[in-house]
């Protein structure tokens, strides 16, 4: 088998400590699992912007398109805060992830059984959680035209956004999320607001179609946004996969992170169009940002990372073997009471960064 290309891009703050931690495994990967890896490392944000001018380089933009997955760290920080808006750190991600076609983000909300008690939510309302939000990331209301604000005849201002989508736009996240349905328990919550928001009426429709079309095994079914964001804190377990437009996705899938307890542990992908080999481009990173508070202290917790490496191994590589291997490590390592500061577990020992990682390794090496 070829060498899977993967191109690193630790970028800024705490981004660049975790991806420490993350080599290790891909080096264990390397040397007890025999997976060749061909890494390229590349700058993104604002170390890319201090080294070359801009925060996402051609080369790097380059590397990417070529690469066969993407595993970013985070971005930004107040050194570039007074940057013009094109040249800001945040630019380079929004660049990177329009440049590859990202349309489907995938966030995982999983509770950990070791931190039940880092949730805010009673622990029989989240132990066993493991739910997916599929949110559209290219369309919808933060991209449709018209948009901007403009100044009507009698003087007054006027605000606009408008939600967009096509069929060909709701079929492709579609797909993503059935086929991600299809993988994990068969059941597929389509969130929208078809009560209010003729847009969100066409996205029904095409569900319905796709469903009784292509994915007659997977369970259907659609709920408002409103009352899926009740529902999420208040019986979160019922959900498996949903999926939603751009923006409801956006607060929806905050909202569930916060079931699990700390940002720190929360992985996510970014997923392209299929080619004719069904390989897709790919993008993995942590949900956290660069964490400048924090940064250079080896205090950050490296897990979102680990998993979001881990969400590669499963969707880009078809390495489910490894990939489960790696998230029963954390399991295992969290489960024996290891803790960065960031996880509110009370009367547990917080460690470094350097610590967990070293503890994830030392757990991959039990397990096999
Ligand atoms: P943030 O996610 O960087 O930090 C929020 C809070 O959570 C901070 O107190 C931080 O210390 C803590 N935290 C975050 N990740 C952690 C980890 N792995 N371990 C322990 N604690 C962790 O969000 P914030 O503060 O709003 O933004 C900081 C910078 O990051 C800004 O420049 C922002 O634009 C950028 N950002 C970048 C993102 C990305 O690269 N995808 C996403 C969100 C923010
Ligand atoms: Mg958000």
């Amino acid at each position: 088998m070829a060498a899977k290309k993967l191109l690193i891009l630790p970028g800024d703050g705490i981004g660049q400590e975790v991806m420490v931690q993350v080599r290790r495994i891909i080096d264990w990967m390397g040397k007890k699992r025999n997976i060749e890896f061909e890494i390229t490392e590349g700058l993104i944000g604002g170390s890319a912007f201090d080294a070359t001018g801009t925060p996402l380089p051609q080369e790097t933009l380059d590397a990417a398109l070529a690469a066969d997955a993407v595993l970013l760290g985070a971005v930004g920080g107040p050194k570039w805060d007074d940057l013009p808006f094109d040249k800001k750190p945040e630019r380079g991600l929004l660049g990177i992830r329009k440049e590859m076609g990202l349309f489907a983000n995938l966030r995982p909300a999983t509770v950990f059984d070791a931190l039940v008690d880092a949730s805010t939510l009673k622990s029989e309302v989240v132990s066993g959680l493991d739910i997916m939000i599929v949110r559209e990331l290219t369309g919808g209301l933060y991209f449709g035209q018209p948009r901007g604000i403009e100044t009507l005849p009698n003087g007054e201002r006027k605000g606009v956004n408008t939600l967009t989508y096509t069929t060909s736009e709701i079929q492709r996240i579609g797909r993503a999320a059935f086929d991600l349905a299809r993988k994990r328990n068969k059941k597929l919550t389509s969130v929208d607001k078809a009560n209010v928001l003729e847009c969100t009426v066409l996205w029904r429709e095409e569900m319905i179609k796709l469903q009784q079309t292509e994915y007659p095994d997977v369970q259907l079914e659609h709920m408002y946004v409103d009352n899926a964001s009740m529902q999420l804190v208040r019986n979160p377990k019922q959900f498996d996969v949903m999926v939603t437009e751009n923006m409801f996705g956006d607060i929806l899938s905050d909202c569930a992170a916060m079931l699990t307890g700390s940002l720190g542990m929360l992985p996510s992908a970014s997923l392209g169009a299929a080619d004719a080999n069904g390989n897709r481009k790919a993008l993995y990173e942590p949900v956290h940002g660069s964490a400048p508070d924090i940064a250079g202290k080896d205090i950050a917790n490296p897990l979102a990372t680990i998993l979001s490496f881990s969400m590669c191994l499963r969707y880009s590589f078809n390495m489910v073997a490894e990939a489960d291997l790696i998230e029963t490590a954390v399991k295992n390592v969290l489960k024996g009471g290891l803790r960065t500061a960031d996880i509110m577990s009370p009367g547990k020992a917080k460690v470094s960064t350097t610590v967990m990682g070293e503890a994830i390794v030392r757990e991959l090496d039990k397990l096999s």
